[in-house]
């Protein structure tokens, strides 16, 4: 059921049923504080249960087996990306005549895009994140991690990591690379952080109406800055994807050159921002595996792999059923909205060994499914990765003594989707 308007966002009208014969669970809730606090023992209770259930909080079926996951994600033909942006929950009316406004109207381009067009679009994105152009942005990347983290060590020997590091590094590195102006940075920031609730969460009727407004003012901001850069073009991927649209416009529209922009800036800066806490998370409190890496820093790769495995920033994705099919037994009509839990698969027994260890030797750490699989594989996968390694290096090379700060207690944002500390506290010793 692929939506004939290629519409960025469509909200559904109605929470779908079970399908017949589908097993179906009356009290699990992705957005319950439980669940949120410590989703691992109750995805791998729900796999042991029923491997394919329907969740009637969300109206759902959910998918909790890497296997049939990875079927869900290489047969694109049966299972279509286009509900990905989607709102969870219908909206209320006055969200929808917000987004109704005439000019609002980003198109379907990457990860919602069903095939032929996503493929099309794809050769141009792809192009952006050539090594060649991750090259260039490493020493960038290292100059304002280790800033950060002077600054960090100039407020004394305690700091609050997201606000200090793990949100503004990701953020600026991919506004960079689109080319949006620095003095925009805060702004764009807040716009972004709404997108969370509004498409993975549950937000109340106020919060949607705000919500959309802020959709809608950073769509025209995105509309703007494209205009700006088709009369000046730099050398960024903004610029690239004008330069491509120019040689071929019938291959790649103006919109689509703008919904793209909207699209990265999101994708491109959150689930990094988690990344980045939930390897302290994981590495700090096991003291033998951060000592490991300040002995050894080539030792990040895999402890970056790994915590993409055990904690990882993104814990669900979403599918549609565009036939009638079955998998994992369950018999699933055409329509069909469709959960991916990669927190059960990526702690799967009969995939990881030990599944919930952290152990950052482990040999098969990057066989999670974190970034997806196939056609739609997470573009900016090694983007992320690289961030990651190079905050990792600079902070074991110049705070080893790195801790969680005792006694604190870790929130997650109510979402379906991204996972990792709202704050997270470090500490330190003093510096000699
Ligand atoms: C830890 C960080 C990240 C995680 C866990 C993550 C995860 C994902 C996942 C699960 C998908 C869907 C894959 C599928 O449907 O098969 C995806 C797609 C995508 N991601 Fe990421 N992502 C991350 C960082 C990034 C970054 C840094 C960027 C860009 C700067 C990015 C851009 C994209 C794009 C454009 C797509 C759609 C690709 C397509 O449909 O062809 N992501 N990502």
């Amino acid at each position: 059921m692929t939506k004939a308007d290629n519409t960025y966002h469509q909200a559904p009208t109605e929470i779908l049923g079970a399908p017949v014969g589908c097993p179906v669970h009356h009290e699990w809730n992705p957005l319950g504080e439980d669940y949120l606090a410590d989703p691992y023992p109750i995805a791998a209770k729900l796999r042991d249960d029923h491997p394919v259930f329907y969740a009637e909080e969300v109206g759902y079926v959910v998918v909790t087996k890497m296997e049939d996951i990875e079927t869900v994600f290489t047969n694109p033909d049966t299972y279509a990306s286009t509900n990905v942006q989607d709102p969870l929950y219908p909206l209320d009316d006055q969200a929808v005549e917000v987004l109704t406004a005439p000019d609002f109207n980003p198109s379907a381009v990457m990860s919602n895009r069903p095939e032929p067009d996503h493929a099309r679009i794809r050769v141009y994105t792809r192009q952006g994140f050539s090594k060649r152009r991750l090259r260039t942005l490493e020493d960038y990347m290292k100059e304002r991690a280790n800033l950060f983290v002077d600054q960090m060590l100039a407020g004394g020997t305690s700091t609050e990591y997201v606000k200090a590091l793990a949100f503004p590094l990701p953020a600026e590195i991919v506004f960079r690379f689109i080319g949006f102006p620095k003095a925009d940075d805060e702004m764009i920031k807040s716009w972004c952080v709404e997108r969370k609730a509004f498409s993975w969460g549950k937000p109340t009727a106020e919060e949607q109406v705000s919500i959309a407004e802020n959709m809608l003012t950073y769509w025209r901001y995105c509309r703007e800055f494209t205009a700006g850069r088709r009369d000046n073009r730099q050398d960024d991927f903004a610029s690239e994807l004008l330069d491509a649209h120019d040689a071929n416009p019938e291959d790649l529209s103006y919109i689509e050159v703008e919904s793209i922009i909207y699209g990265l800036s999101f994708a491109g800066h959150d689930p990094v921002t988690n990344l980045l806490c939930n390897t302290l998370l994981c590495l700090l409190p096991r003291r033998d595996q951060w000592d490991a890496l300040c002995a050894d820093p080539s030792l990040i790769t895999n402890a970056v792999e790994e915590t993409l495995r055990f904690e990882s920033s993104q814990i669900a994705w979403r599918r549609v059923t565009t036939t009638d099919t079955t998998l994992g037994g369950v018999d699933l009509p055409a329509g069909t909205r469709i959960f991916l839990n990669f927190a059960s698969a990526n702690r799967e027994p009969s995939h990881f060994d030990d599944p919930n260890s952290f152990d950052i030797h482990r040999p098969e750490a990057s066989r999670h499914i974190s970034f997806g699989k196939g056609i739609h594989y997470c573009l900016g996968a090694n983007l992320a990765k690289m961030e990651a390694r190079i905050a990792l290096e600079v902070l074991v090379e110049r705070i080893p003594s790195l801790r969680l700060a005792p006694d604190q207690e870790l929130t997650q944002f109510p979402n379906i989707t991204f996972r990792g500390p709202e704050a997270l506290w470090l500490e330190w010793d003093e510096q000699p």
